[in-house]
């Protein structure tokens, strides 16, 4: 895949950041319950992962359980979390296998022993692999994550090790749990919602939104690759002017 990067588009995203949203509808519109569009969700999570990487993505970042969504039921919150700790078990071996690093952003101090103990699990095993990296958001929300870094620098100034002047941008980002992620170029949201939901809000100052209409469990490769094609469509300016070449 590192071999394709120079012969690339130049527009192909090397960040794609995805809001898998839609599961519940996807189940309601079948009569089934809710826990079995999440189930199908993880198929697509599965498919995704495969395709991003060999259609030459770099990063991949999937938002799968916010800090808000501990507002749900105690079930369907038992039933996500389930979820999550069988797709890293039973996954994380051909994840690695296919040389993919995974990361995992969000907040710790609230899961239980055995989650954090898997994640660091995964994030050891892979972490010197060289393809894709797989970002999953899990027990993520983007203000308690700028809340947490304004802590930690405040702290510092606090102690002498900082002077307020000191604190730039990239200073921010690399006290986020991004540290080290180029920000996304292109966002996904499925299922037709059109916000951020507290999803990298730091991070996506300059990405490029697409919203598909299609639930997350029937995303697919069809799916992804519209989704790239708007985003190459797009003109990309930073506060800029139009680019002279195009
Ligand atoms: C996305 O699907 C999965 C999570 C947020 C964990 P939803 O569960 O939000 O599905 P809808 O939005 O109710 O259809
Ligand atoms: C965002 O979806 C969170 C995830 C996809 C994990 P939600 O379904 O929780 O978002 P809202 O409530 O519609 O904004
Ligand atoms: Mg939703």
């Amino acid at each position: 895949m590192t071999d394709s990067t120079d012969s690339r588009d130049k527009q192909f995203p090397k960040h794609v950041a995805i809001i898998m949203d839609g599961n519940g509808r996807w189940a309601r519109e079948r009569f089934l319950p809710r826990a079995a569009g999440h189930k199908q969700g993880v198929e697509a999570l599965r498919r995704t992962v495969r395709v991003a990487a060999e259609l030459g993505v770099d990063f991949l970042t999937v938002y799968s359980f916010s800090s808000e969504n501990w507002s749900r039921p105690e079930s369907e919150i038992k039933h996500l979390f389930s979820l999550l700790r069988r797709f890293v078990g039973q996954d994380v071996a051909d994840l690695h296998g296919s040389g993919i690093r995974i990361r995992i952003i969000g907040e710790r101090s609230n899961l239980s022993k055995d989650i954090v103990e898997l994640i660091e699990y995964c994030e050891d095993l892979t972490q010197d692999n060289s393809g894709m990296t797989l970002v999953i958001a899990f027990n993520y929300g983007a203000r308690q994550e700028l809340a947490g870094a304004v802590q930690r620098l405040a702290q510092e100034v606090k102690e002498g090790k900082l002077a307020p002047a000191d604190i730039t941008d990239d200073l921010i980002a690399e006290n986020l749990s991004t540290k080290n992620i180029p920000d996304p170029d292109l966002l996904i949201r499925t299922s037709g919602e059109q916000r951020l939901s507290n999803f990298l809000l730091w991070q996506c100052a300059y990405t490029e939104f697409v919203f598909v209409s299609e639930h997350w469990p029937a995303f697919d490769k069809t799916v992804l690759a519209r989704a790239i094609e708007e985003f190459q469509n797009r003109d990309r300016r930073y506060g800029g002017l139009i680019s002279a070449t195009s």
